[in-house]
């Protein structure tokens, strides 16, 4: 068996395709023929929303089994999962509690390895291959539990003048979490919601190739109405139109990040 890989996603910048990036990709690793576990950070449930309907994430987050109330606990978290219509594609929904997470933190012992401590069993079990985690749009204690339960970052960058500018902060603070994180691989930028008509893109690519020691995808991926329609019917979009643009550019990124893993 081998060892279950941490993979989560991450940028200050809300709307930067975080979410769509996490459920596709975790969706795409499964086509791959892997097993994959999905963890909803976020208090805005979008990632437990991509693959259920709003009642049964509501119920979810009104549930005592979601990571709210597991970090809370300090629980092993293989409780709280939750099988997916998608073969091999397992949940830990998320709770809108979410939203004081940090307080929660605030009075923990060692209070930045919760999640990390929390995922051991499941690590320890190697029952999924990758674990996939969807970072709010923060940077705080909460997000540093996240990049210290994970073994490489990921970062969707919507091609757009403020989605550049709050690169820099993320960045800044991925070299503070290094400090308690050593490990911890920047996997890479992934540009999302690329509209080629516009000429603002040729701009992204000569900003993010200043980048020192960080990968850029080839794959991009550009804006297509099918991921809303996939989103509005909680399916991940290989599913929903595997004929989409999308549907093939979420592919290719998977393949693209498998690769490199
Ligand atoms: N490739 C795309 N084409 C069209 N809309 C997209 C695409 N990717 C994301 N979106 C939409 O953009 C919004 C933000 O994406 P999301 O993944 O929620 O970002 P984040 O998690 O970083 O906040 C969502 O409404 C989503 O439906
Ligand atoms: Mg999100």
């Amino acid at each position: 068996m081998g060892k279950t890989k941490v993979i989560c996603f991450a940028n200050n910048k809300g709307g930067s395709g975080k979410s769509t990036t996490c459920s596709n990709v975790g969706y795409g690793l499964t086509l791959l023929g892997k097993k994959v576990l999905l963890v909803d950070g976020d208090m805005q449930l979008n990632l437990s929303l991509s693959l259920f309907d709003e009642d049964k994430v509501l119920a979810f987050a009104q549930s005592e089994r979601n990571l709210y109330e597991g970090i809370k606990r300090q629980d092993d978290l293989t409780d709280y999962i939750i099988h997916s219509a998608f073969e091999n594609l397992d949940l830990i929904p998320s709770s809108t509690l979410m939203s004081s997470i940090e307080y929660e933190l605030f009075t923990k012992w060692q209070r930045e390895y919760i999640l990390k401590k929390g995922l051991a069993k499941i690590l320890e079990s190697g029952v999924y291959d990758y674990i996939l985690i969807d970072a709010p749009p923060t940077l705080g204690g909460w997000v540093m539990n996240i990049l210290c339960a994970s073994d490489e970052v990921i970062i969707p960058v919507e091609s757009t003048p403020w989605g550049l500018f709050g690169l820099g902060n993320m960045f800044e603070f991925l070299e503070e979490v290094k400090q308690i994180a050593p490990d911890l691989k920047i996997g890479g930028v992934v540009i999302t919601k690329v509209d080629t008509r516009k000429s603002y893109f040729k701009q992204t690519l000569e900003v993010l190739k200043e980048l020192e020691n960080v990968k850029v995808f080839d794959t991009v991926i550009r804006v297509d109405s099918g991921i809303e329609w996939s989103q509005d019917n909680h399916i991940p979009i290989m599913a929903y139109k595997k004929s989409s643009r999308s549907a093939k550019e979420y592919m290719e990124l998977t393949k693209e990040l498998a690769a490199g893993l």
